[in-house]
């Protein structure tokens, strides 16, 4: 008889990704999307390495197709790194509600999930009712809609991720500056506006994963200590894609962060919490900040994080010594468990 391992490793992975598409995909801010393609190839080798027998399947511009191709070649279970569809993030819990009602075993978080972190605004909403710190806000609807907040502010659209339309000059500090930013989300994404206090200080997240329960890695902090004069401290667009600018260069990672233990755990704890009350599962990336008296708030939660080997989550898993390969074992036998229970 094959031993249990053995079985396990019978199983037929398929890694499913959003692939860019040029004609929907936003101009100048494609880089996000076309590392997902990248990042579809890390996880094929890793997941290879371990013995499975793994393919890739695009999701490309027509979803029938990619049913279509699902249909065909069966996966016992998928790994979902589709961040939207058609260039549009919004979509991304559409993609997951889709699997779901396949009944396909996938990895990452569950399409209710993915769809309320989507939303900063309602994100903020659930935590602050859980006890949770986050940044006063507002989230403007309409473009002459007053806000009661002291500046400095920053605008960012309330609906999309990977720093899509934050830019230097999202950090305001006055009426003008405010209107200008709001009209700009409007026109460019065409979504609501959140209007949050910005908040001067250190920048910290943390990448938690399932293994029976939340786990969290190592705290990472953004090191904004060489920033160039006059630039606000923040992951704008550029500092987070354009690998050239100098924004960029001047806002590494430093994984694991250099803080006392009090404060580590401070921030792993809040994470793990923000994890259970999102109802996350798998895995998911909190990103924190910190004002200068040390009070924390957090800015957002991103059920789906870049999980690619340069980016944050895989710098955790390597700081806390596990293995990439060794986390995407641990995801396939999550989601074959839920599976299992169903
Ligand atoms: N309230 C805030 N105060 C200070 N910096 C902020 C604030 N909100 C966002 N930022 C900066 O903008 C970056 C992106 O914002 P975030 O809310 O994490 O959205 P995204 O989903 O695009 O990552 C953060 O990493 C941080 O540097
Ligand atoms: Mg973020």
């Amino acid at each position: 008889m094959r031993s249990g391992k053995m079985k396990d490793k019978n199983i037929l992975v398929g890694i499913a990704y959003n692939a860019y598409d040029p004609v929907t995909g936003r101009n100048g801010e494609r880089v996000s999307e076309e590392c997902v393609e990248q990042t579809a190839k890390e996880v094929l080798a890793a997941v290879t390495e371990l013995g499975y027998s793994a393919f890739i399947i695009p999701l490309q511009r027509s979803f029938m197709s990619f049913l279509h191709r699902l249909k065909e070649l069966k996966p016992d279970v998928l790994i979902n790194l589709c961040e939207g569809f058609l260039g549009r993030a919004q979509l991304e819990a559409n993609v997951a509600a889709a699997l779901e009602l396949l009944g396909f075993a996938f990895t990452g978080n569950d399409s209710r999930t993915l769809a309320l972190c989507l939303n900063k605004f309602k994100t903020k909403a659930v935590l602050k009712s859980c006890g949770l710190p986050t940044a006063p806000s507002r989230l403007v609807v309409s473009p002459d809609q007053k806000v009661d907040l002291p500046f400095p502010l920053i605008v960012k659209p309330n609906t999309e991720d990977a720093s899509l339309g934050i830019h230097p000059e999202s950090v305001v500090h006055d009426k003008e500056g405010l209107e200008r930013q709001v009209r700009r989300i409007f026109e460019l994404y065409e979504e609501p506006a959140l209007v949050e206090q910005f908040i001067e200080g250190r920048e910290f997240n943390v990448a938690v994963f399932e293994n029976s329960k939340p786990q969290p890695l190592p705290v990472s902090e953004i090191d904004f200590t060489t920033m160039p004069e006059g630039s606000p401290k923040i992951c704008s667009y550029e500092a987070k894609w354009f690998e050239d600018d100098i924004l960029c260069q001047k806002t590494p990672p430093v994984c694991p962060a250099k803080i006392d233990e009090g404060l580590q755990k401070k921030i792993q704890d809040t994470a793990v919490a923000a994890f259970e009350n999102l109802g996350c599962r798998d895995y998911a990336r909190i990103d924190f900040r910190m004002d200068q008296k040390g009070k924390l708030s957090i800015l957002e939660v991103n059920p789906n994080p870049d999980i690619s080997l340069n980016a944050g989550y895989a710098r955790a898993l390597a700081a806390s010594g596990m293995e990439y390969k060794h986390f995407w074992e641990l995801m396939i036998e999550n989601a074959l468990k839920r599976k299992g229970k169903e």
